[in-house]
């Protein structure tokens, strides 16, 4: 199968993503959480400062973000009245607003990228990332299935990437797949999320997303953070499922490295090893709020902290960073990045 470079980077942005001059605001992915209620625009309690935003609120939200220079988003759902079933019935139903904001969003940003994360923590009764089978383990075939079909209904949506963060054994064969089976994988990338570990970080965004799950925990599929062996074979083992379907140079989708901060060294490996593939560092919930909690309480410079953080995973390699500080970073009139 042969697949030209411009068909693996189908978005503008994209391809800003591997070049080296870059400027950093080209590298920002704003994390946006849509509301089940069209007029919503709430305040968050677990992540301040951040929005719960209904699909007719998207557009004012977003506009002078926009016209400052942002480029990407990713979309999460953030709602307390969602009809959560074993399957996840609603992650791909059509009236999930996350499907309704991307048609929306695509007619009033036509340039800007849209990102959806791919999960079902957020709509499945148990509150897991896969599919159960009865005794409670993950059911991992009947998981990467679920998973690539909702993926496919974002793709089809008109979504530019798709960011399975699940991490269910081979779901990213199973949504390249679907997507070449529906002649979508020649224009929606995938950004996996390779090497999510099992952190305390994501609290926050389990309270905001009411994705906590109700038994047990996420430790048998996101990767123990003792060692970096194991973050390295997943990392490895997504990258080469792309290089068996590709051409070498054009293998290289993205990648995602979660949390940030505690995982640099784990960016700086991932670039010794694969130095093509743009990495990103998703600068998670719980450290947005401790570093906003710190610069609240006057004890870190807000400015300042992002600053070094951002540089920081730049040195390390990030060709990306997910971050709940956009708005911070783009209305900041002292800095220039
Ligand atoms: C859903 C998902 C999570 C995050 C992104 N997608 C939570 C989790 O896996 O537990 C975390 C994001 C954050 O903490 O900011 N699977
Ligand atoms: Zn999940």
């Amino acid at each position: 199968m042969h697949q030209t470079i411009h068909q693996t980077i189908s978005h503008h942005a994209l391809l800003k993503w591997y070049s080296p001059s870059t400027k950093l605001i080209e590298r920002l992915i704003y994390p946006v959480f849509v509301s089940t209620e069209e007029n919503c625009y709430e305040d968050l309690m677990y992540l301040p400062g951040q929005k719960r935003i209904g699909t007719k609120r998207l557009y004012n939200h977003l506009k002078p973000l926009v016209d400052g220079g942002l480029q990407s988003i990713i979309l999460f759902i953030s709602s307390d009245s969602i009809h959560k079933d074993e399957e996840g019935s609603f992650a791909d139903d059509s009236v999930n607003p996350v499907i309704k904001a991307i048609g929306l969003l695509k007619e009033w940003f036509p340039r800007l990228l849209i990102a959806c994360d791919v999960c079902v923590c957020a709509y499945t009764s148990h509150g897991h990332c896969g599919l159960t089978l009865a005794n409670g383990n993950i059911d991992n075939s009947r998981s990467i299935k679920r998973l690539a079909d909702i993926a496919l209904a974002y793709a089809q949506a008109g979504c530019d990437v798709v960011a399975p963060s699940d991490m269910m054994d081979n779901r990213v064969m199973a949504i390249k797949e679907i997507l070449r089976a529906n002649s979508l994988s020649s224009t929606v990338s995938i950004l996996s999320y390779a090497a999510k570990f099992h952190s305390s970080l994501y609290t926050p965004f389990r309270k905001v997303s009411s994705s906590s799950p109700l038994y047990g925990d996420r430790s048998k599929y996101q990767l123990p953070f003792e060692s970096h062996s194991v973050a390295m074979k997943s990392i490895v083992s997504i990258i080469t499922l792309f290089h068996k379907k590709r051409d070498i140079e054009e293998g290289a989708d993205f990648i995602i490295v979660k949390p940030g901060l505690f995982y640099l060294d784990i960016v700086c490996k991932a670039k010794e090893l694969f130095p093509f593939t743009p990495v990103a560092v998703y600068q998670v919930s719980g450290e947005y709020a401790a570093i906003y909690h710190a610069s609240k309480a006057g004890i870190l410079d807000l400015d300042q902290t992002i600053h070094e953080y951002l540089s920081g995973c730049i040195r390390a390699g990030a060709s990306m960073i997910i971050t709940y500080f956009v708005p911070q970073i783009i209305f900041n009139k002292n800095h220039e990045y």
